[in-house]
Formats: structure tokens, sequence, C-alpha cells
């Protein structure tokens, strides 16, 4: 598998790219450049996000072959109605589309479901996603990171964490030391997650968050804006407050306590 990784335009360019590469051969084969080149760009989702992610990548992404460097994919062709600037890059909905092979995806849904969903469904069409990091991200030299994610300026990635795919990490977030961000995770700007933690498979973690070392977050959790979590999270929960308490907790969990007992 080949993921292509914007790695910008900075002096340590050359030392980075080393650094993917020697860090990833286990697992992925990555091509680190200073622009990404593709016959089209297509940006999963034309929502907030959606935008955010047009914004950083702009000027690094070069298309070959489209009219537009850069369109939209979004099953809601009015998300971009209050933004006549952006309405024209608007390409077609997600449950439509039909991948090219110079086609390539970035994904820019923030919702975990959403998002899994939708890669998992563009993957089986033949879809290719690149990931992205923004030349400001702080790098350790030995993180490991899937394909289809976003990492947005100003992140820091710690020694040793493991980033899985489709992970979105917003401006200023950071994953501590030998972390674990699983598949479909979406952590908010300035979500700090400390050392040894592990956020399973679609965690979403709201705005200036604070996860304390080695908590395990399960599945699919959604813990509040501002909130602080001090103990281990089990799946499906919403967590609020600090430190962070149960609000929810969906009927699927409570089926399978109910199956476990
Ligand atoms: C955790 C979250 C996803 C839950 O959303 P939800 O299920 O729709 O919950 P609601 O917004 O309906 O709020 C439910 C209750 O919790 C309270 N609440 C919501 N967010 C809270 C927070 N972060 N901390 C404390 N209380 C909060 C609400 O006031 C409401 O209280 P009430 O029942 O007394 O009226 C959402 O509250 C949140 O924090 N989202 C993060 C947003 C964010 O950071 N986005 C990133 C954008 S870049």
């Amino acid at each position: 598998m080949t993921v292509q990784i914007f790695m910008g335009d900075s002096d340590t360019f050359e030392q980075q790219q080393q650094s993917i590469r020697r860090s990833t051969t286990d697992c992925l084969d990555i091509k680190a450049q200073k622009t990404m080149q593709a016959e089209r760009w297509l940006i999963v989702g034309a929502g907030g996000f959606g935008r955010e992610v047009y914004s950083w990548t702009l000027g690094h992404l070069h298309s070959t072959a489209a009219d537009f460097p850069v369109q939209f994919l979004d099953d809601n062709p009015e998300c971009l109605d209050r933004f006549p600037e952006l309405r024209s890059m608007w390409l077609e909905r997600i449950s439509t589309y039909s991948p090219r092979p110079g086609d390539r995806l970035l994904m820019a849904i923030a919702d975990p479901g959403a998002k899994l969903t939708a890669g998992a469904t563009l993957i089986s069409r033949g879809a290719t996603f690149a990931s992205y990091i923004h030349p400001t991200a702080v790098l350790a030299h030995d993180f490991k990171i899937g394909i289809g994610c976003i990492i947005c300026p100003l992140s820091v990635i710690c020694c040793n964490v493991r980033i899985g795919d489709f992970v979105s990490m917003n401006v200023g977030a950071l994953a501590g030391h030998d972390s674990v961000v699983h598949d479909g995770c979406t952590l908010s700007p300035h979500s700090n997650v400390a050392g040894q933690v592990d956020l399973e498979r679609g965690v979403f973690l709201g705005c200036q968050t604070v996860i304390l070392p080695k908590i395990r977050i399960g599945e699919f959790a959604r813990i509040g804006a501002g909130s602080t979590v001090i103990s281990h999270v089990r799946p499906h929960t919403t967590m609020m407050g600090v430190p962070a308490k149960r609000v929810s907790w969906s009927k699927n969990q409570d089926a399978a306590d109910h199956k476990a007992a």
C-alpha cells in the first residue's frame, strides 16, 4: 500500500521524510513529498472541517487533469450554498461517486461513525486515500500513521505514537508518547492526550479535552469539550466535566452488558 503524505516545504523536510520512511516500513510504504500530485484531488465532506482542510492544504495539492485543483464530495449539495466562492467546487455525492484511477481523496468528515462508514464504502469502490500532515505539525521521529488521516496545523505527535486510518487531529491537538489512536478517531482543536493512552476505534474528543496518562477510552465514546478524563471510559459512552462523568450510555452498551451478565 502506498500512502502519499504531504510533509511541507520546511528546512527539516528531508529529515522528516527520512523519519517517516524509517518508522513506517513495517506497515506502510510512504511516499512523502513537498507537494502532492494527483489527476484530481477530492475532499470528502464539505462541512466545517472540509472547508478547514481545504484552507490548510491550499497550495499543497496539485491537480494535473482537472479544471479545479480541488473538489468536494458531499451527500448534501446545498452545504456550500452559503459560500459562493466554493459552491462550484462541489463535484458530486459520496453515494454516487465512482473513483477514477488518478483520483486521490482526503477524508474531511469529523464525525467518527460517518467517516468510517464513508471511508469503508469508498475503499470498497476502489478509492485511494492520502494522508495530509501540515508543515507546522511537530512530529517525533518514530510515529506511524495510516491512510485517510488529516493532521492539522500545530498538532503534536510524540514518540512511538501509533495512528490508525481516518484519524483527524485538529489544530493544536496533541497525541502523547506511546499512545495508540485507532481508526476513525477525531481529536478536536487543542485536545490533549497524555502518554500511553489508548483511544479505541471511533473515539471523539471535543475541543480542549484532557486525557490523563494510561487511560483507555472505549470505542465510539464521546468526550465533551473542556472535559478532563481521569479513569477508563467504557465504549459508546458520553462523558463531560472536570473530572469527566458519564452522562449517557448507548442502548447497544446496555444490551452488551445485559448479555454479559
Ligand atoms: C459531548 C457532546 C458531543 C455531546 O453532545 P450531545 O449529546 O448533543 O449533548 P447536548 O449538546 O445535547 O448536551 C447535553 C447536556 O450536556 C451539557 N453539555 C454539553 N456539552 C458539555 C460540555 N462539554 N461540558 C459540560 N456540559 C456539557 C448541555 O448543556 C446539556 O445539558 P442539559 O441537559 O442540562 O441541557 C457535546 O456536548 C460536545 O462537547 N461536543 C464537542 C464540540 C466540539 O468541541 N467540537 C469541535 C469542533 S472543531
